[in-house]
């Protein structure tokens, strides 16, 4: 029983930590899971892994690959006409996640 009643204390105390710390995700992942993973760990050869990438960084090499001025066609084509916003919001998620030992990346 006093085993129960601490888990569950500590899920209620987890629950709001998970809430703030990790942004909400992103309607456009699916765009871009199949090379980078939904956590940010690459699922094909020379797709780069994101995870934990600083936020500016990835903010940055998004926007220049839409703008052209970084002209990689997979990812031009993988980015499409998406919105700033839309950006950000894959930038925010991409940054909060941890990197996982490439063993789990690589099945
Ligand atoms: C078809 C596979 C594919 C898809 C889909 C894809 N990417 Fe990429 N991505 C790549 C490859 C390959 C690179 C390396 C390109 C280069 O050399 O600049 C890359 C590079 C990046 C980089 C730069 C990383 C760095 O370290 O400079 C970011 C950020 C990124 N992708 C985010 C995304 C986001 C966000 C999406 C979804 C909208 C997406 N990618 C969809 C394959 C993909």
């Amino acid at each position: 029983m006093r085993t129960v009643l601490i888990a569950a204390l500590g899920l209620i105390c987890a629950l709001p930590a998970l809430a703030t710390d990790m942004p909400q995700k992103p309607v456009r992942l699916g765009l871009c899971a199949a090379c980078h993973g939904e956590t940010g760990m690459a699922q094909i050869p020379g797709a780069p892994n994101l995870a934990g990438q600083r936020l500016d960084y990835l903010r940055k090499a998004l926007q220049d690959y839409r703008d052209g001025s970084r002209n990689v066609p997979l990812m031009r084509a993988a980015i499409g006409p998406v919105s700033d916003a839309d950006l950000d919001q894959l930038a925010r998620w991409y940054s909060a996640q941890t990197p996982q030992p490439q063993a789990a990346a690589q099945p």
